[in-house]
């Protein structure tokens, strides 16, 4: 199985593009949403989460682990790898390697949580090979209520979305990494108000290509992870509104089931 976690339903994100490009492989996905969300916490506390949630994961049977929260793959990526004894995978290096191959004049823009901003991790791993890339942040706290709220196409998300990407266009980056779960399915706003030039990096599909391309080379685990096209979806609170977030995320609707978890 592919284990997939998440702070909450945002993570689905990554689940639609795993039904995309990997669809046979059976799935378990875990989305705290008790607890979420995870981009305003602590240090401390998200790895103490991210602990939990890999740990049902793996208890459930999960060969292969995709951290599907930037936020948690900001601060948690690491101490799961060396903890877990599977392969993680996580959405940061991914799309930090695709807007590295994408930006031509080296001005590169990330918006995400408050938690993955401050952490600087993007910033960090851009500018670790590339002094010279010029990386310009912007933390958009409003962004994930909104879209649980969906509040997609409405004027004041339209408004939000300018005022957070006006830093960002004023220093006219050429590349944005949508560093949250939550901001592909706001892709097209944000393509409108940053500009048609900028290349947009989607953390979700680049995770999820990159996984692809491991399982075509690792046939050992591409074999443990079992093809039965089966997904079990598990949340940590199941309140009315999160079969509804996760049927826009996902674009199809799922069963969830309420776990306890930590
Ligand atoms: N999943 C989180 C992320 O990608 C967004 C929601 C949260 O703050 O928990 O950063």
């Amino acid at each position: 199985m592919i284990g997939v976690f998440d702070s909450g339903v945002g993570g689905l994100t990554v689940v639609r593009e795993i039904f995309k490009k990997l669809p046979d492989y059976k799935i378990i996905y875990f989305g705290d949403t008790a607890r979420t969300p995870y981009g305003t916490k602590s240090k401390e506390t998200i790895i103490k989460y991210a602990r939990e949630d890999a740990k049902f994961l793996l208890d459930h049977g999960a060969k292969i682990i995709v951290i599907a929260c930037n936020t948690a793959s900001a601060v948690a990526a690491d101490i799961l790898r060396k903890e877990s004894g599977v392969p993680v995978f996580e959405v940061i290096m991914p799309a930090v390697r695709a807007a590295l191959s994408a930006t031509k004049k080296g001005k590169i823009g990330v918006i995400g949580t408050r938690a993955t901003v401050s952490s600087g991790v993007y910033e960090t791993m851009i500018k670790k090979d590339n002094q010279g890339i010029q990386v310009i942040s912007q933390p958009c706290p409003l962004l994930v209520p909104l879209v649980e709220e969906a509040w997609l196409n409405q004027p004041e998300t339209k408004k939000i979305v300018r005022k957070y990407l006006q830093p960002l266009k004023n220093q006219q980056i050429d590349t944005l990494i949508l560093g949250c779960t939550h901001y592909p399915v706001l892709k097209n706003i944000i393509k409108s108000r940053i500009g048609k030039k900028v290349v947009l990096v989607d953390s979700a599909e680049e995770v999820v290509r990159e996984l692809k391309e491991f399982l075509a080379k690792n046939s050992g685990v591409e074999k443990s992870l079992g093809k039965d096209g089966s997904h079990k979806f598990y949340v940590s609170d199941l309140t009315p509104q999160v079969p509804k977030i996760a049927e826009k995320l996902l674009g199809r609707v799922v069963k969830m089931e309420k776990v306890e978890v930590g």
